[in-house]
């Protein structure tokens, strides 16, 4: 959970975008967030305080005092760790930007003593006003951040700039601004990711059934640890990462050596890539055409990345591999630990259930020069971490 035990504010305001800040809500709860919502009296024509209140299992605040018990907007700003004026309206925006009290909800954003994210949803022209846009650029100057607007359908019925961004890029901003740690500060680490693709002809490839999802996993928990990540990936059809995180698109193994090599100044390298171990020796330069019953292609073996990024391995650099092995596992990885100069091998077994290729989830056997150690099954992501934890007590402690 990326946001276990952090607190969060959601201001809510009168947009027809507030029913987003319902899915917004139970992202951040998803992540272990405690989330309180304050919202505007115009925010509840669009999104019922009730449905507020009972996801984030919290009393929604709409107003100064309730049944003559007085809100108290000075405890609640200084309770959060963020608030998310999400979204926040053309009305609010300009209260933000001027410092007009006239709501519950303005009085908790001027007592909030920790940062400030905007969300705003507006229309297209309304966005393109010159008193919005001053005011954008007023309230950044207060030090708010706000994450820029989408472009697509509007409440109008036109097509234009001004949408809300959606729960999840906020979810993802938020995190990636404000939640990062600093166990790998001033570290880079290069991940591989991905399948690679080697072309036979224009049309076809040889490729392998990786899904990039472990080598994105680590890339993501590093990322959120600290470090400046570099992942190296072939194709795949993952969802962006962070927009932190510098991502080499490449194709072919060739790609991934001269990517990888380029890179190799990174302290800790990750290969989770499953790259081809053979390339077509001459790929057809136009379409082959079905002839015969049988096709022979010659295959030339394709330099492991790995095996040269151990063999040219600096100072004080970390290496890590993946194993994927059906049979053997262990002693394969641990030839693979050898031969390879590695610090350690992360095995997979594809006869383990929920493991390998393609799935959710995954089951890790880390072996290195001292020991071997499974991790139990579950999420890429949270093996990701796992292995994040198990590099930095090796690197940093
Ligand atoms: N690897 C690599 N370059 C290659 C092949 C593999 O960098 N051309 C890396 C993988 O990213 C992985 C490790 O080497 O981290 C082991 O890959 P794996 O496919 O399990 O084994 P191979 O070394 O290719 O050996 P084999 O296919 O015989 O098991």
């Amino acid at each position: 959970m990326l946001l276990a035990g952090k607190k969060i504010l959601i201001g809510i305001t009168g947009s027809i975008a507030a029913y987003k800040s319902i899915l917004l809500l139970r992202l951040l709860v998803k992540e272990g967030a405690e989330v309180k919502i304050v919202m505007t009296a115009a925010a509840k024509d669009f999104v019922s305080p009730l449905v507020l209140s009972v996801l984030s299992k919290n009393k929604v605040v709409l107003d100064w005092q309730e049944q003559n018990e007085w809100n108290n907007h000075v405890a609640l700003g200084r309770w959060a760790d963020l608030m998310v004026m999400a979204p926040l309206s053309c009305n609010t925006l300009a209260k933000m930007a001027t410092g007009a009290c006239d709501n519950v909800l303005m009085a908790v954003y001027l007592s909030a003593t920790c940062p400030v994210l905007a969300s705003p949803a507006m229309d297209e022209d309304m966005w393109h006003h010159p008193a919005v846009q001053e005011n954008i650029e007023k309230i950044k100057t207060f030090g708010n951040h706000v994450i820029p607007v989408n472009t697509g359908a509007l409440a109008s019925g036109l097509y234009g700039e001004g949408r809300m961004a959606e729960p999840e890029e906020i979810r993802d901003y938020l995190v990636e601004q404000f939640f990062r740690t600093q166990d790998f500060a001033g570290k880079k680490v290069m991940i591989s990711a991905g399948p690679t693709y080697e072309p036979v002809d224009p049309i076809r490839f040889i490729g392998n059934r990786s899904s990039g999802k472990m080598g994105f996993a680590l890339a993501k928990a590093f990322f959120l640890k600290g470090a400046e990540v570099v992942l190296v990936t072939g194709p795949n059809n993952l969802p962006p990462l962070y927009k932190g995180i510098h991502i080499i698109q490449v194709q072919t193994a060739k790609q991934m050596l001269d990517a990888c090599i380029k890179q190799s100044d990174a302290g800790i390298i990750v290969m989770s890539a499953a790259v081809a171990d053979y390339t077509s020796a001459a790929p057809a330069t136009q379409k082959i055409k079905k002839a015969g019953d049988q096709l022979q292609i010659t295959l030339q073996k394709t330099e492991d990345v790995l095996l040269y990024l151990g063999q040219h391995k600096k100072a004080g650099q970390f290496i890590a591999g993946f194993a994927l092995e059906t049979e053997n596992e262990e002693t394969n990885a641990i030839e693979k630990l050898h031969k390879k100069n590695l610090d350690c091998v992360f095995l997979n077994s594809l006869n383990e259930k929920g493991a390998g290729f393609d799935t959710d989830t995954n089951k890790v056997t880390i072996i290195d020069h001292q020991q071997k150690q499974t991790l139990a099954l579950s999420s890429k992501l949270d093996i990701a971490f796992q292995l994040v934890e198990y590099i930095r007590e090796k690197v940093i402690e």
